[in-house]
């Protein structure tokens, strides 16, 4: 693979999403060892640069740099000169100036990340842009899938929650599809994108308004993507109430039970921060069919095989 960012799923081929999900493999051990530590990014600089708020993703990055042996720095809104006013462009010309090597950026403006792309000389990964991508969270969830039911090829996976805000369904359905699957996605009509009737038909998957059938019959998903009611993002109602929408659209004890029943090799997935109680139950959250905490393992392993092929494939007989 040989590329310089990752702004969108729909940057990887087949064989590129599989290269990365292999390196992660075997970056995944190192994770179990006593010394965590790595030589293959030694010198090089990478630059956190967050301007929403981040516990998985900023934490993961920064120790997958650390165990590459990377200088990785944090820098967030709060406590940066963005607070004074500065531009984005400003902010990332400065930091650029210092020769680093990789910006990881959060940011709530969908496409932020492509623009910074253009202005900077370092590689660019985004780490989630507004209500647009966030390619890692789609190969990390691709990886924890993988290693719970298998090859992801002809395997049905349902995404269920609040679509319209959501950029990890938008970067999982590109991926997921590149890797094979068959994708069903589930949405009270309020919560589901505009468009999607034409998207759907396009790119060949299943919209649903009705988790219960989708979760039952005989086509039971393979595995279940829980997804966060984002009220950060939402500017009206978009469903009456917190307890008619766990009812309608959550992953209850009840329905968890039917899902477990009609597929005892189900995996449950969720990206957190998961609001308990509401898009899912405690009883879903910590069964042994939740993979929650593999996502947040697998976080780590799968921003190492990013980092290394986007910064050190080519060079790590030299580096090491
Ligand atoms: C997601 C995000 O920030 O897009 N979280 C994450 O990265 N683990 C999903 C969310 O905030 O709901």
């Amino acid at each position: 693979m040989t590329r310089r960012h990752l702004l969108s799923a729909a940057d990887l081929t087949r064989a590129d999403a599989e290269e990365i999900l292999t390196t992660a493999a075997s970056m995944h051990d190192i994770q179990h060892r006593e010394v965590k530590k790595l030589p293959t990014l030694r010198g090089r600089t990478v630059i956190n640069l967050f301007f929403e708020d981040s516990t998985r993703t900023r934490t993961s990055f920064e120790l997958a740099g650390k165990w590459m042996s990377a200088d990785t720095i944090n820098i967030s809104a709060k406590g940066s000169s963005a607070s004074k006013g500065e531009s984005l462009r400003d902010t990332v010309l400065t930091v650029d100036a210092m020769s680093v090597d990789a910006f990881i950026i959060r940011h709530s403006a969908s496409g932020a990340c492509h623009q910074v792309a253009g202005w900077v000389d370092a590689s660019v990964i985004n780490a989630g842009d507004g209500t647009h991508e966030h390619p890692t969270q789609a190969l990390l969830d691709a990886y924890t899938m993988q290693q719970r039911i298998g090859s992801l090829e002809g395997r049905h996976i349902a995404i269920v929650g609040d679509l319209t805000h959501s950029r990890v369904f938008r970067s999982n359905l590109i991926l997921l599809r590149t890797l094979g699957a068959r994708l069903t996605v589930v949405a009270p009509p309020t919560l589901l994108p505009s468009g999607i009737g034409a998207w759907s038909a396009r790119d060949g998957f299943t919209v649903s308004s009705d988790l219960d059938a989708v979760l039952s019959g005989d086509d039971v998903p393979d595995a279940v993507m829980m997804l966060r009611v984002q009220k950060e993002r939402m500017s009206g109602g978009y469903f009456p109430t917190a307890r008619e929408y766990a009812v309608g659209y959550g992953m209850t004890a009840a329905r968890y039970r039917a899902l477990s029943a009609a597929n005892p090799d189900v995996a449950i997935l969720h990206p957190g921060p998961m609001n308990r109680g509401l898009e899912i139950s405690p009883e879903a959250a910590d069964s042994p069919h939740s993979v929650i905490l593999d996502q947040v393992s697998a976080g780590v392993a799968v921003r190492m095989a990013v980092l290394y092929h986007l910064l050190a494939a080519d060079t790590t007989e030299v580096a090491v």
